[in-house]
């Protein structure tokens, strides 16, 4: 059976250039209000560490706000775990945070504080809430997050992408992304992938089943600039329909 396919619309980068000149335009509210109107299945944003673009403001007025469901990207900090349970958001990615990248540049280290990775899972899950973990497509990250109880793997795409906008080889980055998928349905998880995708680098992803979501966003905004968020979003969600 054919799985439908979600697109998971990230606008951190709306806060990125409101924040450049202390503005309070553009809205990140407007933008996921026009996002769930034109078709996007989730909103999903990033409360960094450092509140470089969304604000804790932002995150309770789209809560309140939106229809469609809240993913929250997060560090795996008592601080950051602390504002998901008063907030509930509907899903819940956890990330690797570093302050000096410029973004999300590999997936979680799973060997590191997995104790407490596995308590931050659980106390979410008993909130309701869903919870992916933003993983390096590695068939030991896969089986590491489906022990410690997480409901889905997000497969960091940014490798692939790179190796494909820099015309190099993408054949073996592609088949791990793939295998890594394939067996993280086989042991039922939900499979995700994110991170860099554009129009071209999704056209090949989106052919691989198993994945159920894609979280976008720099790219879409980028294209926003050009030809509306409406259409931007429309031509990605033509793309994940096939
Ligand atoms: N998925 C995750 C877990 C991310 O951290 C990011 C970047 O915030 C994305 C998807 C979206 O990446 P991009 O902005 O490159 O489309």
């Amino acid at each position: 059976m054919k799985i439908k396919k979600r697109l998971g619309v990230n606008i951190d980068h709306v806060a990125t250039i409101r924040n450049a000149r202390g503005e309070k335009y553009p809205n990140p509210l407007h933008a996921a209000l026009v996002a769930q109107k034109s078709g996007a299945d989730s909103i999903t944003i990033h409360l960094r560490e450092d509140r470089r673009h969304i604000k804790d403001h932002d995150l309770r007025i789209i809560k309140k706000k939106l229809k469609i469901p809240l993913n929250l990207e997060m560090s795996a900090t008592k601080e950051m775990f602390k504002i998901a349970i008063k907030h509930k958001p509907n899903y819940v990615c956890i990330v690797p945070e570093k302050r000096q990248e410029i973004t999300t540049e590999g997936g979680l280290n799973l060997h590191h504080k997995i104790n407490f990775l596995k308590q931050i899972i659980l106390n979410l899950k008993k909130k309701n809430i869903r919870v992916a973990l933003f993983i390096e497509p590695k068939i030991s990250d896969v089986i590491i997050s489906k022990k410690i109880g997480a409901d889905c793997v997000e497969l960091h795409t940014g490798r692939y992408c790179n190796l494909f906008n820099n015309k190099n080889k993408t054949k073996s980055s592609f088949l791990s992304i793939k295998k890594a998928a394939i067996y993280g349905k086989k042991i039922g998880l939900d499979v995700h992938a994110g991170h860099g995708l554009t129009y071209d680098t999704l056209r090949h992803i989106s052919k691989i089943h198993p994945i159920s979501e894609f979280n976008i966003g720099h790219f879409i905004i980028a294209e926003s600039i050009f030809i509306g968020l409406k259409k931007s979003i429309k031509k990605f969600k033509k793309i994940i329909d096939g």
